[in-house]
């Protein structure tokens, strides 16, 4: 069916089900406006500000998951696909292009532009996220739609604003830093969050000046593809952005291991983040970030608002179909509280709604995909066989669709597969300790580092607890409290380098020291 009918009859069910009528309406009117594209023209290579077929004439299909059906077939690019694209950011990022020949507050102009059309189009590209990636429309279009449009908005305003220092030197030199842009940057996004992931990828790369070669999760093609005909609208030079769909070992590989790439900033698993880091090494050693998994830990003290706590593990669990790097899936919680929080928990994980998307009263929609859904009632069964006590849930609805229930298990020992491995499902883990030098052991013995959560109303013990623990970001009573102004990434097998704020555009330039002789004494 034709993916705009398709669209339109998804947002209509949506119309009819919802309870809240100024959504609907803002919706559709939205949608009504925001059709400046038959999909088909999109669901392409983009290479050069134009749409390719695929050199081996290949395609694949993307899936709805709340339905398990077809929804479109997508060009598939390979290696050789990623030769024509790198050869475009090349040229793009060539001496004398237009590009690099433009002033640092024009790009900030095209990144505002870019924000504005996403903004003008957010209804059209919330809709089509949740169709692709079963994400529940209303958290797409007020969350993810909303955190993209700042994180361009934020990354515009740097443009002009990357530079160097001058050094006081010994002796008679004068010495100045500039910071440039590295050249042509390989990104490689995954399918939990594909909108958010591209904004954060091309938000520092433009602003500093460097051109991208971006590869979308096969799960998840259709949003990203759509901001290469917003980068093309918004006027930027061709072949400074260049989207490929494609698989991982093969699109994704060719990107990793390319001569001609500079640097690669990678979302995913940790185990492709080894192999991401193992070819820049094999290839020419290009600059890696890496943004991989977590098994985050969530600690609650007896002190704890305890209606605050409970909702808040739930959230930073079960949020985006529990499909989260950050979820906080290893919830600790004071000896004293346990068995009420369990209680309580099981609870709020009861009324939690599964259905489609686009009905509005819905919580959570389904796995990405059939495989996920596969990976994640193993995962369960796992914790079963292992003796952890199966609170609620644990099976697959009898629906169509690759969705799973929302599930709890208390009684998690530490060395149990679902207390150390990332399930990436709607999955909570709960466990319990006695004392604040055992939990931070117990938080901390893990290979993950991303995140963790503590809730007390002691500052003391927040601040011991926060400087205490080994992960790149810490809420103290919130979870999943991120920003475009804040640094984000991973301690040990998390990642490499950080992600937004000031610090991620480090990640996109190289420092390069200028030192002049000067003549006479140094005044
Ligand atoms: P994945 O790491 O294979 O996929 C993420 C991206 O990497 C996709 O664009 C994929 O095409 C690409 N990729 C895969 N193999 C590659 C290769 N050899 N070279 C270059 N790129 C490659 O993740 P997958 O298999 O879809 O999910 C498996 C698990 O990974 C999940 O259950 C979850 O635990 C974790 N994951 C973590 C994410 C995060 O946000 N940190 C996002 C997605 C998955
Ligand atoms: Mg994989």
């Amino acid at each position: 069916m034709c993916l705009c009918v398709y669209l339109c009859i998804c947002v209509c069910v949506y119309a009819l089900l919802s309870v809240c009528a100024f959504v609907c309406v803002v919706c559709l009117i939205g949608i009504y406006l925001s059709f400046p594209l038959s999909p088909t023209s999109f669901c392409l290579i983009f290479i050069n500000n134009e749409w390719h077929d695929s050199v081996s004439g290949k395609v694949f299909s993307t899936y709805n998951p709340t339905t398990g059906e077809k929804i479109c077939d997508v060009q598939e690019a390979d290696k050789a696909d990623v030769d024509k694209a790198v050869q475009a950011a090349r040229s793009a990022f060539s001496l004398g292009s237009v590009w690099r020949k433009m002033d640092a507050s024009e790009r900030g102009k095209l990144l505002f532009k870019l924000a504005d059309l996403v903004e003008r189009d957010s209804a059209y590209l919330a809709t089509l996220e949740s169709l692709d990636t079963g994400k529940p429309f209303l958290s797409s279009f007020f969350v993810d739609l909303q955190g993209i449009i700042k994180t361009f908005r934020y990354f515009a305003g740097w443009a002009d604003k990357i530079h160097g220092s001058t050094i006081p030197t010994d002796g008679e030199y004068f010495t100045l830093t500039r910071h440039e842009p590295i050249g042509v940057c390989g990104q490689i996004v995954p399918w939990n969050f594909p909108l958010v992931m591209t904004a954060w990828k091309l938000g520092p790369a433009l602003s500093c000046g460097n051109t991208v070669v971006l590869k979308p999760a096969e799960q998840t093609p259709l949003t990203c593809l759509y901001i290469g005909a917003l980068i093309k609208e918004a006027g930027f030079p061709p072949g400074v952005v260049n989207i490929l769909p494609g698989y991982g070992p093969t699109a994704g590989a060719a990107i990793a291991s390319h001569m001609g790439i500079d640097k690669v900033a990678f979302t995913g698993s940790t185990e492709v983040g080894k192999l991401i880091q193992e070819a820049a090494g094999k290839s020419n050693l290009k600059r890696v970030t890496l943004e991989l998994g977590g098994k985050s830990p969530n600690i609650i003290f007896a002190d704890a608002d305890f209606e605050l706590a409970v909702e808040q593990a739930h959230q930073g669990v079960f949020f985006n179909n529990g499909q989260c790097c950050t979820a906080g899936s290893r919830i600790f919680v004071e000896e004293p509280i346990y068995d009420e929080f369990v209680r309580r928990s099981v609870e709020r994980a009861r009324r939690r709604t599964v259905g489609n998307p686009f009905d509005p009263t819905i919580e959570q929609g389904p796995q990405v995909s059939a495989e996920q859904q596969s990976r994640v009632l193993e995962l369960i069964q796992s914790g079963i066989t292992e003796g952890a006590k199966l609170e609620c849930g644990g099976k697959a609805p009898p629906s169509k669709g690759f969705f799973v229930e929302p599930t709890v298990f208390s009684d998690v020992q530490d060395h149990m597969r679902i207390a150390k491995e990332e399930i990436f499902g709607p999955v909570q883990q709960i466990m319990k300790f006695k004392t604040i030098e055992e939990v931070i052991e117990r938080a901390n013995d893990t290979e993950y580092g991303l995140a963790a959560a503590v809730f007390t109303t002691d500052l003391n013990k927040a601040m011991t607890v926060s400087a205490a623990l080994q992960a790149g970001t810490v809420w103290i009573n919130c979870y999943n409290a991120l920003s475009c102004q804040c640094p984000f990434g991973g301690f040990k097998m998390s990642g490499n380098g950080r992600e937004l704020g000031e610090i991620g555009l480090k990640e996109y330039t190289e420092v390069k020291t200028i030192t002049m002789k000067m003549s006479g004494k140094k005044s």
